[in-house]
């Protein structure tokens, strides 16, 4: 039967590949985005500059510091680099969230298993980047290939994973070609390019793609439904009659484009213990922009659950981009046999 031989988690924001001094990119943006959202409500940069000011987070937010937590992050992804290496997985399952790279507002999935046979990177389109918001370009170089390149997909097990899902009552989507858009097939979006790009240099391990849609309103599943559905994903590799080693991903989080350490910490403190209630407790307007990806985590958390792995976090770093909170707090972890 397959097994699972180790589970990583991996924040994949824009920062990790945006040099330290040029993070004020993406702050001027901060400041004129009227809508950030932190702890269940929105505000303008102002207003969560006045909110956070008790905080002190200016003093996080100097190039010492910045340099230094972004050199942390480096570490860590090369850590999760090696293991990769030394791992040999067969397969990679990748729970990430589709960031309106596949799906739009016509068709928005809650969860969505693709079973096709490969999937496209497409290449960086240096037009497109310098079309978008000032900073973003650094993240799209890391995330796309100079070259468009093809990675195979393991259309077997995502297809016991359908089985199992509508064996076990989860009616989820299910897609067997990219969506094409005006330029041919769609590529593949930010959560599995990042991790192809910067921890797989492209080598090709055949993948299964669990997108999720944690951003947008108005179907996004509570965490409770979102640890279930892990669940069910486990006892699909689990009953998969092949020999193969699989790993399972989680791709982004933590909380941004504002940073909330106490939630991270709540959340990776109660996923480390087993404390699921404490995840399910929270609210879904506590997973709202960025900070939804830390759902990936959670149906990573339930894949995983049978498996008797202990999670092991390996680093959690609050890159702050300005003083009234915004940036990226970056978390990366394995689970594995103790
Ligand atoms: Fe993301």
């Amino acid at each position: 039967m397959a097994e699972i031989v180790l589970g990583f988690g991996t924040a994949h924001g824009p920062l990790l590949s945006t040099p330290p001094e040029k993070w004020d990119l993406r702050a001027e943006a901060d400041k004129k985005n009227p809508n950030h959202a932190f702890r269940g409500g929105t505000y303008n940069y102002d207003e969560l500059l006045k909110l956070r000011k008790a905080e002190n987070l200016s003093e996080q937010n100097v190039i010492s510091v910045r340099v230094e937590r972004h050199g942390r992050c480096q570490k860590q992804l090369d850590y999760l680099t090696e293991k990769l290496a030394a791992t040999k997985p067969d397969v990679i399952l990748l729970v990430g969230d589709d960031q309106r790279e596949w799906f739009m507002e016509d068709i928005q999935p809650a969860f969505s298993i693709y079973y096709g046979d490969e999937v496209i990177n497409t290449a960086y389109d240096e037009e497109k980047a310098l079309s978008m918001a000032p900073g973003l370009a650094y993240s799209m170089r890391a995330t796309h290939p100079p070259k468009a390149q093809i990675y195979p997909c393991e259309a077997e097990l995502a297809g016991r994973i359908i089985e199992q899902a509508i064996e076990d009552e989860f009616d989820i989507s299910a897609s067997k070609s990219p969506p094409v858009g005006p330029k041919g097939p769609k590529g593949i979006g930010h959560a599995v390019g990042f991790v192809y790009r910067r921890l797989l240099n492209d080598k090709p391990i055949p993948l299964v793609p669990v997108l999720i849609n944690t951003f947008f309103p108005p179907n996004q599943a509570k965490p409770k439904r979102c640890y279930e559905f892990g669940l069910m994903i486990g006892r699909a590799i689990k009953n998969w009659d092949s020999d193969k080693k699989v790993a399972v991903c989680a791709s982004g989080g933590v909380s941004h484009f504002v940073i909330d350490e106490e939630f991270d910490h709540r959340i990776l403190n109660a996923m480390q213990e087993g404390d699921f209630q404490t995840m399910f407790d929270e609210p879904n307007s506590m997973f709202r922009s960025g900070t939804s990806e830390t759902k990936n985590w959670i149906v990573t958390a339930g894949i995983l659950a049978e498996t008797g792995f202990k999670m092991n976090l390996l680093d959690y770093v609050p890159c702050y981009r300005s003083d009234a909170g915004t940036g990226n707090a970056m978390a990366f972890a394995t689970w594995a046999q103790e």
